[in-house]
């Protein structure tokens, strides 16, 4: 639990990543889905890969830039699925020439002649998981899986990779899709006589981000947990980045201004939606899990918080009920562990990037300080 005294000494805004609360949040959630293997989507978060190193089976990188950041953060190869809807041949290559990397995807007809040529070129006999579409820009079709399987000749096919969307609540669509791809895999192992070691199944756990919401996640895991019992054949491995990451993070803004006029209170903080994003929220109708430090004891009013974008859509949350606010006190906002640091629009009105720091064994520790986003929109003529 992160003490808020310390805060003081960090200028807002901020993220706060809580490491012993990711581990634990890892822990609990192999507890629930037994016999899985864990990959951690890198996409949710970039800045705890090292610290769940250990904790977790592999990493989904789906960016050069993502492979560049666990690159230096000296991730072992053997742990990697190089994934991703595009893959330039440089970085491909530069990879396959270098590295040894645990897993490839193929997305395409395309990626595939690209890892045929590759690892025929260095001679390596890469594996692969061959991603089945959920009828969108992502994956092959299943026909196309037979044709990749008939046509391979470098490459080795361990397995299969599916993922459909993220914040997945319905465990009727998590049972379709187990049903599909298990129905799926035995065809493939049938009509080719081969075996499909593994599955990589994205199962988009929900993160319920909101005050309004009841949501049992013990029952919700168990039943996941059931559901993929059908596919214990297999080494199953679950690539997961919300559910794993969300609970970890605090952004952390300060009110810098307060006025009233005949439309209510409003409160003007140092930070915004540019650095502040939670799915689902609608209009800033919903309120999200927060605290307020420090926390007073007085008449409640009514406040709507916004950020300090130009935009009228720059609000956090509306009609929140609150003891008195004041100057300075700071808003510390829970869940935004997976996704919130980079999906806001981070470069309107050319706003500091907020730092970023792990909390650690009762310390904090800066891995990112404050960045001027001046220098990026400025036109270097
Ligand atoms: C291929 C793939 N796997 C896993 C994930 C992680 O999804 P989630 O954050 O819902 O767990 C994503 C997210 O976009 C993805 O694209």
């Amino acid at each position: 639990m992160i003490d808020y005294k310390l805060i003081d000494k960090y200028p807002t805004p901020m993220y706060v990543f809580d490491i012993n609360k990711l581990k634990d949040r890892i822990d609990y959630l192999k507890s629930k889905l037994i016999n899985c293997n864990i990959v951690y989507a890198v996409k949710a978060n970039t800045f705890i890969p090292k610290e769940i190193e250990n904790d977790i089976d592999r990493f989904e990188i789906c960016s050069p830039g993502e492979f560049d950041i666990c690159n230096r953060l000296k991730i072992n190869h053997d742990k990697m699925v190089i994934s991703g809807v595009y893959k330039d041949e440089v970085t491909i290559d530069n990879m396959m020439k270098n590295y040894e990397i645990g897993k490839y995807t193929i997305e395409s007809l395309e990626q595939f002649k690209l890892l045929e040529k590759l690892s025929k070129k260095y001679k390596k006999k890469i594996h692969v998981l061959v991603r089945l579409t959920s009828h969108n820009q992502f994956g092959v079709t299943e026909e196309e899986v037979k044709y990749i399987i008939k046509h391979c000749k470098n490459i080795i096919i361990d397995g299969i990779e599916y993922f459909s969307g993220t914040q997945k609540t319905s465990l009727k669509k998590v049972e379709k899709e187990v049903l599909y791809i298990k129905e799926f895999v035995s065809s493939i192992e049938d009509e080719f006589n081969i075996e499909i070691k593994e599955i990589e199944y994205g199962p988009g756990l929900p993160v319920h981000y909101f005050q309004d919401e009841e949501f049992n996640e013990d029952e919700f895991l168990s039943e996941v947990n059931r559901l993929l019992d059908t596919l214990k054949d297999k080494k199953l491995l679950l690539e997961i980045g919300r559910g794993i990451a969300a609970s970890c993070g605090y952004y952390i803004t300060k009110i810098v201004d307060m006025k009233t006029n005949k439309n209510g209170n409003y409160v003007i903080v140092d930070g915004g939606i540019n650095h502040l994003v939670y799915y689902g929220q609608t209009m800033a109708m919903r309120i999200p899990h927060y605290d307020l430090y420090p926390q007073r004891t007085s008449e409640i009013k009514t406040y709507n918080i916004y950020g300090s974008l130009c935009t009228i859509n720059d609000i956090i949350v509306k009609n929140i009920s609150s003891s008195e606010l004041k100057l300075g006190d700071k808003f510390i906002f829970k869940n935004v562990g997976a996704y919130s640091s980079t999906e806001g629009i981070s470069l309107f009105l050319s706003r500091n990037l907020p730092s970023v720091l792990l909390f650690k064994d009762n310390k904090f520790i800066v891995v990112r300080n404050n960045i001027n986003t001046s220098d990026i929109n400025y036109p270097n003529y």
